[in-house]
C-alpha cells in the first residue's frame, strides 16, 4: 500500500484502527478539526487520526447508499463511489437466490456493495477484486459472513470450480478517469463476461446509456439474455445483462423503477409496439387532458410503448418519450399531469400567457428542444402567488409550450 489514502487505511484496517474508528461520534464537518487535534492528543498517531477522520466522513456519505449499514462498514473513496447502493444490490441478490444457482463469484467485487447483498440472502460468495486496498476493504466489510472468500487477483485468473453463477460490475472509469460508456473497454471487458456465460449464469452491470446494439442477443454464449435498466428516485442507475437462469423467459428488456420503499417492473411483454427496431409504431397525436412523462429507465429500456399501451393514449410527437392521454391513470413508471393549456414557443406570448395565470414558480421540463429552462425562467421575470409546470417539446413537429399542473 503506497499512497497515503492506501497507507492510511493499512492503518485503521486493524484491530486498534477499527476500535478508533468505532469511538468516533457521528461525522460532523464542523467538528473535524478539534476533534483530530483531541485524539492527537490522546497519543493517537496522525496518519491514523487523519485516516479515521476520512473514513467516519466517508461513512456518512455512504449512508445514501447504504443507510444504517454504513455504519458497520469501510470505505476507500474510489469504492463507494462506485459502489452499487443496497436497494439495486438487492434486486442483484435476489435474481442470484431465485435462480438457485449456488455460489457467487463477484469478479470485481469493489468494496463489496454487491457481494454483501448476495451474502445476506445466505447465498456462498467468492468475491475478487485486483487492487489490494480495495479487496482488504471489502474483506472487512464482509467479515461477518462466513460463506464469504475474498481474494485479491485479476479475475481473468480467477478459478471458477464450485461457482454456479458470476456478477460482475466492471470498473467503467478510463486511465484518465474519465467514464466510459462502452461495456467493450470497461474493466473487465463485455468480452470477458460472454466467454463465462458459455458456462455458467452471468449477470453484468453497464451504463444506463449502454447501445441496445451492444446488448447480447438471444444468438450469443448464454442467451437469450435480458437487459434490466433501474432507476432510483429518478435518476437512472444501470442496465444489467443477465444470461441463462438469471435472466426471465420471454424478457428480453426490462425497466424496474425504485421510489422510496416501492419497486415497479414493466417488461416488453407489456409493450405491444416492440421498441425500437421492431414491430408497429406507437400512434401519435394530439395532446389530451393528461401527459405523462415515461421514468428515465422506461425510456432507455425502449418500453414508451407499454406506457401508451397502459394509458391507451399516444406520443405528442414520434420521436419524443412523452405521452398523452384522456384519463388520468397512476402509473409507478410514468409522472403524470394535467394539461391546463397548449401554446406555440414564444417568449412574450409565453410570458404573457403566466403572467395572466399569476403563475410565480415554474417547473421546467423539456424534451426535443434546445432551450435552457434557468436562461427562458430568467427571461420570463415571473412573479405571483400560482405554481405550474411548463413543458417545452415538439408536438406534431412544431415547438410547442405545455402549461400543466402536477398530479
Ligand atoms: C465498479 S467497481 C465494483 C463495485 C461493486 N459492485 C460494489 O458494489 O462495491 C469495479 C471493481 O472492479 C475491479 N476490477 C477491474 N478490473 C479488474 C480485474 N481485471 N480483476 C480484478 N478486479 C478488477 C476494480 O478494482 C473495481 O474495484
Amino acid at each position: 500500500m503506497a499512497d497515503p489514502e492506501t497507507a492510511g487505511l493499512a492503518a485503521l484496517l486493524t484491530p486498534a484502527g477499527l476500535a478508533l474508528l468505532d469511538t468516533l461520534p457521528p461525522y460532523e464537518e464542523a467538528a473535524v478539526m478539534a476533534l483530530g487535534e483531541r485524539l492527537r492528543a490522546q497519543g493517537h498517531e496522525p496518519a491514523l487520526v487523519a485516516a479515521a477522520l476520512t473514513q467516519s466522513r466517508l461513512r456518512a456519505r455512504a449512508q445514501t447508499k447504504f443507510g444504517p449499514f454504513a455504519a458497520d462498514m469501510v470505505f476507500t473513496a474510489a469504492g463507494l463511489e462506485q459502489a452499487t447502493r443496497l436497494p439495486v444490490a438487492a434486486r442483484h441478490a435476489r435474481r442470484f437466490a431465485g435462480a438457485d444457482v449456488g455460489r457467487v463469484a463477484d469478479l470485481g467485487c469493489g468494496i463489496g456493495g454487491d457481494a454483501l447483498a448476495v451474502a445476506g440472502l445466505g447465498l456462498g460468495v467468492l468475491a475478487v477484486d485486483r487492487d489490494e486496498a480495495t479487496a482488504a476493504v471489502a474483506s472487512v466489510n464482509l467479515r461477518r459472513f462466513p460463506g464469504v472468500d475474498v481474494r485479491c487477483e485479476d479475475v481473468t485468473a480467477t478459478e471458477l470450480a464450485g461457482v454456479g453463477a458470476v456478477w460482475l460490475d466492471p470498473a467503467r472509469r478510463d486511465e484518465r478517469g474519465r467514464r466510459v460508456l462502452d461495456p467493450r473497454r470497461a474493466s473487465p471487458p463485455l468480452s470477458f463476461a460472454l466467454e463465462l456465460a458459455r458456462e455458467r449464469p452471468v449477470g453484468v452491470k453497464t451504463a444506463p446509456g449502454v447501445d441496445h446494439d451492444l446488448v447480447p442477443g438471444s444468438g450469443a454464449p448464454g442467451g437469450p439474455w435480458e437487459c434490466q435498466w433501474t432507476s432510483v428516485d429518478g435518476d437512472v442507475v444501470e442496465a444489467a445483462l443477465w444470461s441463462g437462469a438469471l435472466a426471465r423467459d420471454g424478457v428480453r428488456r426490462s425497466a424496474v423503477v425504485l421510489r422510496g420503499e416501492a419497486a415497479a417492473v414493466v417488461d416488453d411483454a407489456a409493450d405491444p409496439f416492440g421498441g425500437p427496431g421492431g414491430g408497429e409504431r406507437p400512434p401519435v397525436g394530439e395532446v389530451g387532458a393528461y401527459l405523462y412523462e415515461p421514468d428515465g429507465a422506461v425510456v432507455r429500456a425502449g418500453l414508451v410503448g407499454a406506457v401508451v399501451a397502459a394509458l391507451d393514449g399516444r406520443l405528442v410527437d414520434p420521436s419524443i418519450a412523452y405521452v398523452t392521454a384522456d384519463r388520468h391513470v397512476e402509473l409507478p413508471w410514468a409522472s403524470a399531469y394535467a394539461v391546463e393549456e397548449v401554446l406555440p414557443f414564444g417568449l412574450k406570448p409565453l410570458r404573457a400567457r403566466l403572467r395572466e395565470r399569476g403563475v410565480g414558480r415554474l417547473t421546467i421540463k423539456k424534451r426535443g428542444t434546445a432551450v435552457e429552462p434557468d436562461e427562458l425562467r430568467r427571461r420570463l421575470r415571473l412573479e405571483g402567488p400560482e405554481e405550474a409546470v411548463l413543458v417545452l417539446t415538439r408536438v406534431a413537429g412544431r415547438q410547442s409550450a405545455l402549461v400543466c399542473r402536477a398530479l
